[in-house]
């Protein structure tokens, strides 16, 4: 387990509303799927998203925001169909368009997948959340302030691939390169 696992079960096991909010959504075996996704390096995009969800939750708890919608979609926000690798790679044996690769498209599929496995879950404002996140690749801008929080989680979780300028076409599925 690294370091980061660790520090996420702790917190799951000691902050008891957080975990009570998002159970529904851990244990889901779709949800669990994405563990065998890679988001960057050694990080599954289960991890990742469960990341951007606990920091969202934790921010919007100390502005005294709605950290229950924040940590709904925090968790949702790339809730997307398959590895963007194999997005990527599917992208160039057919052809795809530039708005068509996964980079533009993964915030839509992912609100559509959180709406259709948890309709209970997902609220307009969550929707918000999940389909503006990559704003501002995206041009449409987040509508609540949320949503805008689940954004800026993202992307500081992501520093890592930032650090890199060199991975950022491959990360937004705009590259040939696909990852090994
Ligand atoms: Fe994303
Ligand atoms: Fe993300």
């Amino acid at each position: 387990m690294t370091k980061t696992q660790s520090k996420i079960q702790l917190f799951l096991s000691t902050d008891t509303e957080y975990y009570e909010i998002v159970k529904p959504i851990l244990e889901h075996p779709e949800i669990l799927k994405r563990k065998t996704f890679v988001h960057h390096e050694s990080c599954s995009v289960y991890e990742h998203c469960l990341i951007v969800s606990i920091i969202s939750y934790l921010w919007a708890k100390r502005l005294n925001w709605d950290y229950r919608s924040a940590a709904i979609g925090g968790l949702l926000h790339d809730f997307y169909d398959e590895p963007w690798q194999t997005a990527d790679h599917k992208a160039i044996s057919g052809k795809k368009k530039l708005r068509e690769k996964h980079g533009f498209v993964h915030a839509r599929q992912a609100a559509k997948n959180a709406a259709y496995y948890f309709p209970e879950l997902v609220t307009e404002k969550v929707d918000n959340i999940i389909r503006r996140h990559m704003f501002p690749l995206n041009i449409v801008p987040p509508k609540y302030r949320e949503a805008w929080l689940v954004t800026m989680a993202d992307k500081y979780t992501s520093l890592d691939v930032f650090k890199s300028p060199k991975e950022w076409p491959k990360y937004l599925g705009l590259s040939r390169n696909r990852q090994s």
